[in-house]
């Protein structure tokens, strides 16, 4: 274990914190070992450090997932179950099963983060969650050092939701593996995003394969979302709001260019990045922080921003959107 680390090269913003011990977690006896041998340091899990914002040095133990590997389970005809450790990286399992021709998370290309913490927030875009192909989720319970296995319907999977992201389960589970089923054959990809029928369409493409509706999620995502390698983020910020209908309406007429989900008869979920456009905060920046200029849902650091930095910025943007729409932006990311 590394005592007194930087963090800056461990979360996808690149703030510059410190913890005070930094633990490399390639092996599942590992966590047992740190359990039992520091019962009473604070302790946080860490994927790929894309869905968090560091506020101050952290004083305890930063767990890294780095557990490795991925077995077939089962197969037939149809489908593939696969046990994939947590600390493989997301994007390179998207990759693998495309090259394979194993449909089910294209769609999830190119995500940051790793295995482990996907199914925390329950990681979704352009029509696909983590939850559509996930059975089961293994973790190691950091209170009690037992192994608990959670099945789907265990996970309480919501929109950018689940139990694990509960504040009462928060770093109480070290997940340590997932379960999920992909397609071989008869097998459609889900392309009813608009964007990626756009993409498909200007290049003639049909009835498009699995690699290729990877190929149109990575163009899309390479156009509106910045690299965490060459400029600090971490993707979406806020989650889209979700508005009950009379709201809803009074927006609609006063505002007819906004686009909306109809989640049910009575909510709406409206584009958090259109609410902060429309606000005037797109492409805006505020010293060593600023808002990014072609998805105003993501926070950027220019620099050497500190994390307060920006979560004053998420205030600011926060009140302005309250004032203007009268709706509470809440963030996606977590704040240590
Ligand atoms: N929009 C604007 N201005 C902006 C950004 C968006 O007007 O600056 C409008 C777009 O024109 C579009 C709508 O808002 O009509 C939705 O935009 P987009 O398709 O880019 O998706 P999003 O709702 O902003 C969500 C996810 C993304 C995911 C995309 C695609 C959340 C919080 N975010 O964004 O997830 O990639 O859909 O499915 O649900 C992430 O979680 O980090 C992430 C990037």
């Amino acid at each position: 274990m590394q005592k007194n680390v930087s963090l800056k090269n461990y979360n996808s913003f690149g703030i510059a914190v410190t913890t005070k011990y930094l633990a490399d977690i390639q092996d599942i006896k590992d966590i047992y070992q740190l359990i039992k041998e520091f019962p009473d340091e604070k302790k946080m899990i860490l994927g790929g450090g894309s869905n968090v914002l560091f506020l101050k040095d952290f004083e305890g133990i930063i767990m890294l997932n780095n557990l490795k590997g991925k077995e077939v389970i089962s197969e037939d005809e149809n489908e593939v179950r696969f046990k994939i450790m947590g600390g493989e990286n997301w994007h390179n399992l998207v990759m693998w099963a495309v090259a394979q021709n194993y449909g089910g998370i294209e769609n999830l290309a190119l995500i940051p983060g790793k295995v482990g913490t996907a199914p925390i927030q329950n990681i979704g875009a352009y029509g696909v969650e983590i939850k559509d192909v996930i059975s089961q989720v293994f973790a190691i319970d950091m209170q009690t050092g037992k192994e608990v296995i959670f099945y789907k319907q265990d996970c309480q999977f919501g929109y950018r939701q689940s139990i694990f992201k509960k504040p009462e389960n928060k770093n109480k589970y070290f997940i340590t593996a997932v379960n999920i089923n992909l397609h071989k054959k008869n097998y459609t990809p889900n392309i009813q995003y608009g964007a990626i029928q756009q993409v498909l369409k200007d290049k003639n493409i049909s009835s498009p394969s699995i690699k290729q509706v990877a190929e149109a999620i990575i163009e899309i995502r390479e156009s509106k979302l910045p690299d965490p390698k060459k400029i600090g983020n971490a993707g979406s910020f806020f989650k889209n709001p979700i508005v009950d209908k009379d709201l809803f309406e009074s927006l609609a007429s006063q505002f007819p260019d906004m686009p909306f989900y109809k989640i049910s008869p009575s909510k709406y979920k409206i584009p958090a990045g259109w609410l902060i456009e429309k606000a005037g905060f797109k492409g805006k920046r505020f010293g060593a922080v600023g808002v990014h200029d072609k998805q105003a849902l993501v926070l950027v650091n220019y620099g050497n921003a500190s994390g307060t930095q920006i979560q004053e910025l998420a205030t600011m943007i926060i009140d302005k959107i309250k004032e203007h729409f009268n709706i509470d932006l809440e963030p996606e990311v977590n704040f240590v």
